[in-house]
């Protein structure tokens, strides 16, 4: 099972028609249309991506599953973006995902880092309501993406220290190629 179907298969269980989530790296648009689909018109999505044509990808994936009207889009740092959210959206989040690494098929230089990374992670606690479930996919083979996978898995370690559960998964993958890891933490 490829690790964004154990993502969307948690998005499924948990959110509901009218919930509120956010998608901090939007890329593609796969995650975001899970979550648009899943809350429906009553519901709300908020899409981030630093890439312009990261957040074009997503609006046309989201008119193609006709989920668009659901959806904010906001081309923007997620780390500078999940804190100006917090005045009006704090403890507002069902669910929350960060998908690391770049874009496939795009600027490879153009990759998530450790510092906005965590801002946006600690942003993201504020923004979760309690219950609330934030995925973390961090891709371990490029440059920087095993550091950045460390601080994720420290910063992990703090929350669960403060109560939440947190839980990891780690695919089985072939030959030499260090497989993604999962962090599906809940908030309490
Ligand atoms: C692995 S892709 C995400 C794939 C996406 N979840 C999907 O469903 O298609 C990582 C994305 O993070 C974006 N990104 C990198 N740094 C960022 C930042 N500081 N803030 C927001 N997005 C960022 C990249 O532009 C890229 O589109």
């Amino acid at each position: 099972m490829q690790i964004t179907d154990i993502v969307h298969d948690y998005l499924g269980a948990h959110l509901k028609p009218g919930d509120h989530a956010l998608d901090a790296t939007a890329g593609n648009g796969y995650d975001s249309t899970v979550m648009a689909t899943l809350v429906g018109p009553e519901g709300h999505v908020i899409a981030i991506d630093i890439q312009v044509s990261a957040i074009d990808a997503t609006r046309t994936r989201l008119a193609a599953a006709g989920c668009l009207a659901q959806v904010e889009l906001l081309v923007a740092d997620h780390a500078q973006a999940l804190n100006s959210l917090c005045s009006n959206y704090a403890q507002t989040m069902s669910a929350i995902t960060f998908n690391l690494g770049y874009l496939p098929g795009s600027d490879k230089s153009i990759q998530t880092e450790p510092k906005s990374t965590l801002g946006g992670l600690r942003a993201a606690s504020e923004l979760l309501k309690p219950g609330g479930l934030l995925l973390v996919t961090a891709y371990r083979g490029h440059d920087g993406g095993q550091t950045e996978a460390n601080q994720v898995a420290d910063w992990m370690q703090t929350v669960q220290e403060r109560g939440w559960t947190v839980e990891s998964h780690e695919p089985i993958v072939t030959g030499k190629r260090v497989p993604p890891i999962l962090w599906v933490a809940r908030k309490i």
